[in-house]
């Protein structure tokens, strides 16, 4: 996935001021940044959920000249927020995604996605009864489904989520990032808005950090996640340690703290 020069503007205000943006498939990229800093708006203009102007290209296509189908069968979306407004079953929703890609015809998907996602036995269950953290990862199931196998026709497959752990508990936090990172591995494209810096620093192959609608920095999570780039951008004194042997940045509240 490749951006040139994105700009969105919503009402009267720019919120993103021209950016560049680049992943890699066999990659997990993970947007980063404070609060309104237009991690979302960039993911929906990626996806065109929202106008937005700029050049952009999937697997070296320009996505302007693709066919929604074509888009479908290569791509699965996570927004931040999700509202299931007919009384759905959890299947129901996860066929919702198989339908849509290009593995409709290969049964057992759907249920095999809710496996991945540690959703066994909820397939009857209704959508709307899950809890918050439940919900999340059914949604999880139904971008799997429809884009279920990371290379198709030596093309990559590609997720793009918008927090995907955001009400996991720790437990499938883990789950969900071993299954993006597996993905990735595999030769598919993960592109994910992330929060937690630390699942950050395990995970990502590549992080975007921004700011005020622009790219802060980019790179590995070593090059990224340092103390004086985090504290610029959310405005707070933070400390990385880094422990040996494995070098892996990490932050702990008590040393945000201590560090001011
Ligand atoms: N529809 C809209 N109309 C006007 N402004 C908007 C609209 N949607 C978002 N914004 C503004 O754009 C900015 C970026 O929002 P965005 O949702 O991309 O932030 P974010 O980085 O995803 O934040 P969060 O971490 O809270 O999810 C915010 O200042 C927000 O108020
Ligand atoms: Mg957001």
């Amino acid at each position: 996935m490749i951006g040139k020069n994105i700009r969105v503007t919503l009402g009267r205000r720019e919120i993103l001021h021209g950016l560049d943006f680049e992943a890699r498939d066999g990659r997990v990229t993970a947007i980063v940044g404070p609060n309104g800093s237009g991690k979302s708006t960039l993911l929906k203009a990626m996806t065109g959920e929202i106008p937005a102007t700029g050049d952009m290209s999937l697997n070296g296509r320009d996505i302007d000249a693709m066919q929604p189908w074509e888009l479908a069968s290569v791509r699965a979306v996570q927004s931040q927020s999700t509202t299931v407004a007919f009384p759905f079953t959890v299947i129901e929703v996860v066929r919702l995604g198989h339908s849509a890609g290009p593995w409709a015809a290969e049964p057992g998907i759907p249920e095999a996605a809710l496996s991945r996602l540690g959703l066994d036995g909820y397939a009857h269950r209704y959508y709307h009864e899950l809890s918050g953290g439940e919900q999340q990862r059914a949604q999880l199931a139904r971008v799997l489904a429809q884009v279920w196998h990371p290379v198709q026709a030596f093309q990559p497959s590609w997720v793009f989520l918008d927090e995907p752990v955001s009400s996991l508990d720790i437990g499938h936090q883990f789950v969900v990032m071993d299954l993006l990172a597996d993905y990735a591995r595999q030769g598919g494209g993960v592109i994910t808005v992330m929060h937690d810096l630390n699942l950050t620093a395990i995970y990502a192959d590549h992080v975007v950090l921004m700011k005020d609608g622009q790219v802060l920095a980019r790179g590995t999570p070593a090059e990224v996640l340092t103390d004086e780039r985090l504290s610029q951008a959310y405005d707070h004194p933070l400390r990385v340690n880094r422990p040996a042997p494995s070098g892996v940045p990490y932050l702990l509240p008590q040393a945000c703290r201590d560090a001011s």
